[in-house]
């Protein structure tokens, strides 16, 4: 059975996605920007962001996977689903759950650039510090945690928990002796 421990409560949640927005708001005043979801995880992060932009925005939706089989130090990330608009002269916001290894972030933001957006920023609802392979900068950092698996918010273990309203950490059960 897997033990769930709430690391980060939904109120604490909410209350820093409308900081980001805030931020966000005031960062792109007057212009329109795109809010580029990395699915599945960042679904309901940005869901919740967009509303609190006072701006105007439109979402686009981009998927990645890592190679099943690849040294996962490669950074070797494989697209699955590309965005449907034109990036070309457009604000964009990557939105992701997680800044982790930052190998997923870095592959992204390379390709988006090559499609010469106006600006590119990039908001992490969490930010797993010490983990960090790949210098990745973040503009938008919701919370810095622990080197712990963390489910919920949008987050998954094999595809479950990504509803859970808070962060959690997912504790296993010690075998038993
Ligand atoms: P990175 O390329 O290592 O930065 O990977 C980021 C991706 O790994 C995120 O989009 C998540 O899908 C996944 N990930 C990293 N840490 C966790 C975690 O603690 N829980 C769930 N997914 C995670
Ligand atoms: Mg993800």
């Amino acid at each position: 059975m897997d033990k769930l421990r709430v690391l980060i409560t939904r109120e604490q949640i909410a209350q820093k996605v409308a900081e980001i927005a805030g931020h966000i708001s005031r960062d792109f005043a007057g212009e329109p920007v795109v809010l580029i979801g990395v699915l599945k995880g960042a679904t309901i992060f940005l869901a919740d962001l967009a509303r609190q932009i006072r701006l105007e925005a439109t979402f686009d939706f981009i998927s990645v996977s890592s190679y099943e089989n690849a040294r996962q130090q490669s950074g070797e990330v494989k697209l699955i689903k590309d965005t449907d608009q034109s990036m070309e002269g457009k604000n964009i916001i990557l939105v992701e759950d997680i800044l982790d290894t930052g190998l997923t972030l870095a592959y992204l933001r390379t390709l988006l650039l090559a499609r010469r957006p106006k600006s590119l920023k990039i908001a992490a609802l969490l930010d797993k510090v010490r983990r960090r392979l790949q210098p990745v900068h973040a503009d938008y950092i919701g919370f810095k945690i622990p080197d712990e698996f963390v489910v919920g918010y949008g987050l998954d273990f094999a595809e479950r928990y990504r509803n859970l309203p808070d962060v959690c950490v997912l504790e296993s059960d010690p075998k038993p002796e």
